[in-house]
């Protein structure tokens, strides 16, 4: 990427070079033990590791037993040490030619090498390239190797951990000695799936969740909401999602609606529900100090809060002023705050916007509570100082706001967008990168940093389109929204005060531009939810860095000014002021692809196919509550490899509910085969029981910038015709 502001600032190296001379300062060495846990994969000790007082670990699925000892010939084996200001180590020496991702939630370029980065989860708004910790702490580096093998380094902590990756892979973690997992595999991809084994994989969305979302800090009263959701649908803006923002709340009080400006809020629902919209509805964690006010009347006499050291209540402000915060490490506090979202779910909202969890307290230096605060624990949780739990406050909460959800309305699929996390809480939550700003930098970050939330097991993540902080301009916008609506979360929102930042706001020329990136979205739905799909079985990231197409290219492994969707599609940005930029493509065949017309249009980035790969189309819904989202006219993109050869993948289901898991999906397969000019495409069934849509379907091959249109397959699963036949269309 390019590097402006975003780029090495003189602050930066400044900083840079002390952390990188307290890293090279002396540090006593630590023994340590390693025991196998899965394949190619270990989990070392330091010497002195207190298993008892640790806990269980809160990004892990589940306990592992160790099945072996290191494997022979293993070499990625850390040092444990202390540095010098007390931070226990553990360091994996790397080999020439080794680049670093992942790192979790982190502003900047994809590759990590010579960064550093704490895990500290932070209130960061208006964040760069040079903020040390964002919202949320992903304790994990992915190396990948010159020869294309790669390993994965996971510091299995809660507390403070800088990552240090001047020399090596370096953690530096306060508080006690922890342990080290660490995946060492042939390919990055086969250590994103060793990563899904220890941390699990999100569970599948409701397609409507992967639709394009529509918010701004905020929307009110609720004829504004009913306004905003008539300006999509007036207009043929294709869009599933209205967000209600802090606003809706009475004087910012949790699970409360104002008197005046959302009396009715099962009206409103219904209403968005009517015109094909779901809802989703924020609940902060930290509800107003107010005796009389329900949720804190129930949270005191439940004494749920946390306290402080001296074990009395702590307070601090948030947006409605002074709030206690529940101990989301207690069972009982996270059982309480489960069962609050039943009257709010039986209300019709559809998903869940949990905000402020780092926690953010306003008003004070740290921006979060003392660190000597005491949470209290329970199950197996001990108890222990706001220091150890800190990091997974947002990660608890969003784990009992899911289980809430899904108590208060099982047959669903809950959706809940989290700001703060830790590594493994892809599986209670998705997320979006926080208070950005509407800068070209800030946009231009939004790739890379949603590759390496995807390379840190979060596969469902996305920017705020158009920008949290301040205006931006017309031209930004239409990238964004170009870039944003590919991206696997896609949603445009804006803070207070900025400038009305709906796709029509902007003049004919932005509406255009987004209509059509938004029409490509919905195009590209049953490829995206076949992606989502597998996201949530082998924690494959949704969109992929160009160098999982080619590993050992050298010349990949910093693109990220493009990305891969799944493996066959790429989508090539246009993230800078300027015109064209040159992007490094994998080797082999890309062609460009037109998915709705308009693919010249100068605001859009170029959406490529591979070749070798048949990628499924839907028609342009305008939302997934219509019923052709599921049901209407399939396309088959076909792109040939120099083999002539093409294959592809579709996976279908109900896009709601837990009949998936029961086996109700349809998974088909595709290969076709030209010969000369005649091509032969089949159909498979491969997984599921469901009966599979009966939908129309047509086939489009592209063949040196040609199009080819064709019908649909005979009762045998067949499709044959003659590419002369056919005709060419442009
Ligand atoms: C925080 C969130 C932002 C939200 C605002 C008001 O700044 O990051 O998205 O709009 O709070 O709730």
């Amino acid at each position: 990427m390019a590097r402006r502001s975003f780029g090495t600032s003189r602050l930066g190296a400044v900083l840079f070079a002390l952390v990188a001379l307290a890293w090279l300062a002396p540090q006593a060495a630590i023994a340590q033990t390693g025991e196998a846990i899965g394949r190619g994969i270990v989990r070392f000790e330091p010497r002195g590791f207190d298993e008892r007082a640790w806990g269980p670990s809160l990004a892990l699925v589940r306990e592992f037993d160790a099945i072996g000892d290191v494997p022979a010939g293993w070499d990625a084996t850390p040092d444990f040490g202390r540095r010098d200001d007390g931070r226990f180590t553990a360091r994996l020496a790397i080999e020439p030619g080794t680049s670093l991702y992942g790192t979790g939630e982190i502003a900047g370029p994809l590759i990590r090498n010579g960064r550093i980065s704490e895990c500290w989860n932070t209130d960061a708004y208006g964040y760069n390239e040079d903020s040390k910790s964002l919202y949320q702490s992903h304790p994990w580096v992915l190396g990948v190797r010159a020869d294309g093998s790669a390993f994965g380094v996971l510091a299995d902590t809660t507390w403070r951990c800088e990552i240090n990756l001047a020399d090596g892979v370096l953690f530096a973690s306060e508080g006690p000695r922890f342990p080290v997992i660490v995946i060492d595999r042939a390919s990055p991809q086969d250590v994103m799936e060793g990563l899904a084994e220890l941390i699990g994989t999100i569970d599948l969305p409701p397609l409507w969740a992967i639709g394009y979302h529509q918010c701004r800090y905020s929307y009110n009263p609720d004829s504004r909401v009913r306004e905003i959701a008539d300006g999509f649908r007036s207009r043929s803006l294709p869009c599933d999602v209205i967000w209600m923002d802090i606003d809706y709340m009475d004087e910012y009080r949790i699970f409360t609606f104002d008197p005046e400006q959302f009396p009715d809020p099962a009206g409103l629902n219904a209403y968005l529900h009517d015109n094909g919209f779901s809802s989703i509805w924020m609940i902060d964690p930290a509800p107003k100090r107010e005796p009389g006010y329900f949720v804190y009347d129930e949270g005191t006499a439940g004494e749920h809060w946390v306290q402080r050291a001296d074990g009395s209540v702590y307070e601090g402000e948030v947006w409605p002023g002074w709030c206690t915060f529940p101990d989301y490490t207690r069972p009982e506090t996270r059982e309480w705050w489960a069962g609050l979202y039943k009257d709010f779910i039986a209300l019709g909202v559809d998903g869940v916007w949990n905000d402020m969890n780092e926690p953010a307290v306003f008003n004070v230096a740290s921006k979060t509570m003392p660190e000597d605060n005491l949470h209290r624990g329970g199950g197996d949780l001990p108890p222990g100082p706001h220091a150890r739990y800190h990091n997974v406050y947002g990660i608890l909460m969003a784990r009992a706001t899911r289980e809430g959800i899904l108590d208060a309305r099982p047959e669903k699929r809950p959706f809940v967008l989290t700001r703060a996390n830790y590594i493994g809480g892809q599986r209670y939550a998705a997320t979006w990168t926080g208070d950005n700003a509407a800068e070209w930098d800030d946009l231009e970050a939004s790739i890379p940093m949603i590759l390496n939330l995807g390379l840190s097991g979060q596969p469902f993540s996305g920017p705020d389109i158009g920008g949290f902080i301040g205006n931006g301009d017309a031209e930004q916008f239409a990238r964004w929204m170009g870039i944003g609506s590919m991206l696997p979360f896609s949603r445009g929102h804006t803070g207070k005060g900025n400038r009305n930042k709906e796709p029509w706001e902007y003049g004919p020329e932005v509406e255009e531009a987004s209509r059509l990136a938004l029409e490509r979205r919905y195009r590209l739905l049953p490829y995206f939810y076949t992606l989502f799909e597998e996201a949530s079985r082998n924690g494959m990231p949704v969109a992929r860095p160009l160098f999982f197409a080619d590993p050992v290219d050298p010349a990949l492994r910093s693109e990220d000014d493009a990305f891969l969707l799944g493996e066959d599609i790429l989508v090539a940005g246009s993230v800078t002021p300027e015109a064209d930029r040159e992007v490094c493509l994998p080797r082999g065949i890309w062609r460009s692809v037109d998915l709705v017309g308009g693919s010249d249009n100068r605001h859009l980035p170029d959406v490529m196919i591979r070749g070798g790969a048949i990628v499924p189309l839907g028609p342009v819904v305008q939302h997934t509550r219509d019923p052709d989202a599921l049901n209407g006219k399939l396309t088959l993109l076909v792109c040939f490899d120099e083999e002539g050869v093409a294959d592809g993948t579709l996976y279908e289901d109900a896009g709601e509910g837990f009949g998936y898991r029961e086996g109700e999906f349809a998974r088909t397969t595709f290969t076709a085969r030209r010969i000369g000019d005649s091509v032969r495409i089949e159909q498979q069934r491969t997984g599921g029981t469901m009966d599979a849509p009966s939908r129309p379907v047509g086939v489009r091959v592209i063949l040196d910038g040609v199009v080819f249109d064709a019908g649909g397959f005979d009762r045998e699963g067949v499709i044959e015709f003659d590419l002369e036949g056919v005709g060419a269309a442009r």
